[in-house]
């Protein structure tokens, strides 16, 4: 609802804007104002572009773990989340819409169960707090889950705010914490 308000938005300022033209061509000689309003015009795409543009995530050679399998498997959370945006932004539908959360739900827990293996596995000494987060936030995802169900748009509102903060904040911090841990015990 949110995205179609937006995009209701636009068109009325577009609407606002081309009557705006007319009537200042309709006044007499064209003045800079008028000039002003269309070059306004003109720009609206570029600038809604942009201000799509940053609604999703870019990966950064900056949250590199150092472990190559689990870069990857970040990326592909990251690209799962920015799917998921895409959803929203062209309202494809609550079937992609469930596709892209089921999968971006399904790919979280692969990726913690692979992080926990390998945590356990060798014995990192703060692997049952960094477990306890990845629960905390597989909790959240059964949250959002739930709201879906009441209110799609909110729940996904809410899903790509918590995702793309709680993802990046725990890779950038907790992740990286297990990195030269890991990398000496041979992970790649
Ligand atoms: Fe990459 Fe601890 O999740």
């Amino acid at each position: 609802m949110n995205q179609q308000i937006s995009m209701f938005g636009v068109a009325l300022l577009i609407l606002i804007l081309i009557t705006a033209i007319i009537l200042g061509f309709a006044a007499g000689p064209t003045s800079p104002l008028t000039w002003a309003l269309i070059a306004f015009l003109v720009a609206i795409p570029f600038i809604h572009r942009r201000m799509a543009e940053r609604s999703y995530i870019e990966w950064d050679d900056a949250y590199s773990v150092g472990i190559d399998s689990i870069d990857q498997q970040h990326k592909r959370l990251i690209n799962l989340i920015n799917q998921l945006q895409t959803a929203v932004d062209y309202s494809t539908g609550e079937e992609f819409e469930r596709e892209a959360l089921d999968e971006l739900v399904d790919y979280t827990k692969t990726h913690f169960s692979y992080e926990e293996e390998l945590m356990e596995n060798y014995a990192y000494p703060d692997f049952e707090p960094h477990k306890a987060q990845h629960e905390k936030m597989i909790q959240k995802v059964d949250e959002v889950l739930a709201e879906y169900e009441q209110d799609h748009d909110r729940a996904m509102r809410h899903a790509l705010d918590f995702l793309k903060q709680w993802l990046i904040n725990h890779i950038n911090g907790t992740d990286k914490e297990y990195s030269d841990f890991l990398i000496e015990k041979g992970v790649k």
